[in-house]
């Protein structure tokens, strides 16, 4: 019996002391309180979401009551409940740009020290892997007729150096719905390739790392369900059309970001216009997150 218990301790520290030096920690402890998503306090800001109604009408913390993925040996964090309705509509420039009509989205952004941009100078130098778990949330199923965007890091120029899709991809004029593949994750670099795609299985954790190497613009993708042990499921592949240096570097987003659908009202010039035009049925939408963390490989 003894034995017994430490070879279980020995796995459980296995799996810790595998773990490199930890960067950014997007774990939350079961003491956390939803009004650090309010207050917009480390570790992620929330200023990406709808003006009608604080952060915690988007997001929030699930307690005790909600298992986070068993991946990290049932380390105490709480699961972060992350939606969408018709009123998340960002503005950006802090309520004085250019409503973002198209979208409804609500993302959580990785910061130090209240600052994101501190995160991403920490977070993306060298060679550094991004952990995030994700989960159906069965109250509030998406629609897979529309294209979203649920993990990426996006320097200054709007582009993804990686990103994570699900559905329809947005296209105009709209193509045949849904598209195939649209339940399936998508794993895109940063020219929008698929380097890996799996299907969206509802009740289970899907865990995912992604290794991207800064210096040398490369990504390689790990992946896993529930407990099972992260494995590469691509080789290191090239990521060459990221801007070198900072221009290729940016926040690190967690969440939910929906693409409208073309609107035959609207003009020609605006149907591509997916920021600002298009369908959006205002449908109160989420999905389940949490081991989110990022590591120094090297
Ligand atoms: C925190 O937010 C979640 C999701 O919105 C909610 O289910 C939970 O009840 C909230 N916790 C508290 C203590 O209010
Ligand atoms: C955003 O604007 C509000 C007032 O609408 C102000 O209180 C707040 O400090 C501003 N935040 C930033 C980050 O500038
Ligand atoms: C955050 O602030 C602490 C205390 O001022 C400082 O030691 C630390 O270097 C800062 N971290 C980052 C990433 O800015
Ligand atoms: C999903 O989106 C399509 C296209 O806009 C729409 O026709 C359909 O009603 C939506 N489904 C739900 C359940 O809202
Ligand atoms: C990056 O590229 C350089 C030059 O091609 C090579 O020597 C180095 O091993 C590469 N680094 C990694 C981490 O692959
Ligand atoms: C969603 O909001 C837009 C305005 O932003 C409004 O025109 C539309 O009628 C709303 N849709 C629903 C279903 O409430």
């Amino acid at each position: 019996m003894k034995l017994l218990l430490s070879f279980v301790l020995l796995g459980a520290l296995h799996q810790w002391a595998a773990a490199n030096k930890i960067l950014f920690d997007g774990r939350i402890p079961l003491w956390t309180k939803n009004e650090t998503l309010d207050a917009s306090a480390d570790p992620f800001l929330t200023a990406v979401k709808g003006r009608s109604y604080p952060a915690t009408h988007y997001s929030g913390f699930l307690g005790k009551h909600f298992h986070p993925t068993p991946l990290w040996n049932g380390s105490p964090e709480q699961v972060i409940s992350i939606r969408i309705d018709n009123t998340s509509v960002f503005i950006p420039g802090n309520g004085t740009g250019v409503p973002q009509s198209g979208f409804r989205r609500t993302e959580l952004i990785a910061q130090r020290n209240g600052s994101a941009s501190n995160a991403d100078r920490v977070m993306e130098s060298g060679v550094t892997r991004f952990h995030f778990s994700i989960k159906a949330d069965q109250r509030w199923p998406l629609n897979y007729t529309h294209e979203y965007q649920v993990v990426f890091i996006e320097p200054s120029d709007g582009s993804h150096v990686f990103g994570i899709q699900l559905g329809s991809p947005f296209t105009n004029p709209t193509g045949i719905l849904p598209a195939p593949y649209a339940r399936w994750f998508k794993v895109l670099d940063h020219n929008l390739n698929v380097l890996f795609k799996t299907p969206f299985t509802t009740d289970v954790w899907h865990n995912f790392a992604i290794r991207v190497d800064w210096e040398n613009r490369t990504l390689q993708v790990l992946y896993s369900i529930e407990s099972r042990r992260l494995a590469s499921v691509t080789e290191v592949v090239s990521n060459p059309t990221v801007p070198l240096g900072d221009a290729g570097k940016g926040d690190f987003h967690v969440g939910l970001l929906k693409l409208p659908l073309v609107n035959p009202a609207d003009s020609p010039a605006n149907q591509g216009d997916v920021v600002h035009y298009g369908l959006q049925e205002g449908t109160v939408e989420g999905l389940l997150y949490s081991g989110i963390f990022v590591e120094r490989i090297s």
